[in-house]
């Protein structure tokens, strides 16, 4: 098959596009032919080697964890039909995406309705399933909380202002100052300019502050909480994990999230996404041998939504 792979860490130039072998399913794996997949930042991360120590090995690589084409065969028994339209967020520590054939546990995929294209539906599954699991499952939304999302304009963080609202929540969207159109359009109440004011210095106070964007702290955060507020971070880090630890009692409470593949979580995205309360905004679409292109974009923050890779079909 033909793919996207590097086989040391390095800049975008490191990723190439040429032959592979194709993935063999293993046991109570499914194989999909994929068409498109999309650009996440912890596919230029990991290609960066930020995961090297957690991650050794494993090469030639193939990034990627987002994947929209036809389910090849191996998904009856979970009601996913031979030829079946789906995406995936692939469940392999390493990703897999870019590249025509891709292999996942069926847990990891969903079949897509006809109205929704192979390009919108890449775009969703881990960044929908990040902001989804961060509000959801660690901030414990409820109706009417008042809810801040940091990195508002970004890929997690323009779900998350939808799904914050699609759950009754009053949404106050933290982003740079051009971005403010684009965030309120999502549905944002309120809008602050991170570059004119620190949200943490605000009289506001917030039930629940998602930190999309990875910039802030429980610490920083916790002034605007309200007393039971809930932070949650995307962004891994060991004074992160220690909050956890210390807040897993306190009143106020600090979270580090990381993404789960989960196709239930994926039905939901597509849900939200049918009643007209998700909009997916597809920056680019890019053919599968740019990604070195797509990532020099992605880690210059010149994306306002997603890149999509068209793989094939
Ligand atoms: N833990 C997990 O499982 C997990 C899963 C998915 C993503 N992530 C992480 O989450 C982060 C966001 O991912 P993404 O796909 O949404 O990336 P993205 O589309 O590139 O969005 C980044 C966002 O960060 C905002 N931003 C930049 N500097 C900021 C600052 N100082 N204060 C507030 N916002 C700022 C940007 O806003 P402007 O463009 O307006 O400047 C943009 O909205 C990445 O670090 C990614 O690695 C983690």
């Amino acid at each position: 098959m033909q793919g996207v792979f590097y086989e040391d860490y390095g800049g975008p130039e490191v990723l190439r596009y040429g032959s592979l072998r194709t993935p063999e399913p293993h046991s109570g794996q499914v194989r999909i032919q994929v068409v498109a997949s999309s650009v996440n930042p912890i596919d230029w991360r990991m290609r960066q080697g930020e995961m090297r120590y957690l991650l050794p090995g494993g090469f030639p690589r193939i990034p990627g964890f987002d994947v929209a084409g036809y389910l090849e065969e191996g998904g009856e028994p979970w009601g996913l039909a031979r030829g079946a339209r789906v995406m995936a967020f692939l469940d392999s520590v390493y990703g897999g995406a870019y590249a025509e054939w891709a292999v996942c546990s069926p847990h990891a995929v969903s079949p897509i309705p006809d109205s929704l294209s192979f390009e919108d539906a890449a775009a969703l599954p881990l960044a929908g399933s990040t902001a989804l699991q961060s509000l959801r499952d660690h901030g414990k939304l409820c109706l009417g909380d008042r809810v801040l999302i940091n990195g508002a304009s970004g890929a997690v963080g323009g779900y998350a202002v939808q799904i914050a609202k699609a759950y009754g929540a009053h949404v106050t969207g933290v982003a740079s100052e051009g971005a403010e159109a684009h965030v309120r359009m999502l549905g944002a109440d309120e809008f602050i300019d991170y570059e004119r004011q620190n949200f943490s210095e605000a009289d506001e106070r917030w039930d629940l502050i998602f930190d999309a964007a990875g910039k802030s702290s429980f610490h920083e955060a916790r002034r605007v909480l309200r007393p039971r507020g809930r932070f949650v971070s995307t962004e891994p880090s060991l004074r992160g994990a220690l909050t956890s630890l210390a807040t897993l009692t306190t009143s106020q409470r600090g979270r580090i999230m990381v993404a789960r593949s989960r196709r239930e979580d994926l039905g939901e995205l597509i849900r939200l996404h049918t009643v007209d309360q998700l909009r997916i905004t597809v920056d680019a679409i890019l053919p599968l041998h740019e990604a070195p292109e797509a990532h020099r974009r992605s880690e210059k923050h010149q994306v306002r939504g997603k890149l999509v890779l068209r793989v094939g079909g």
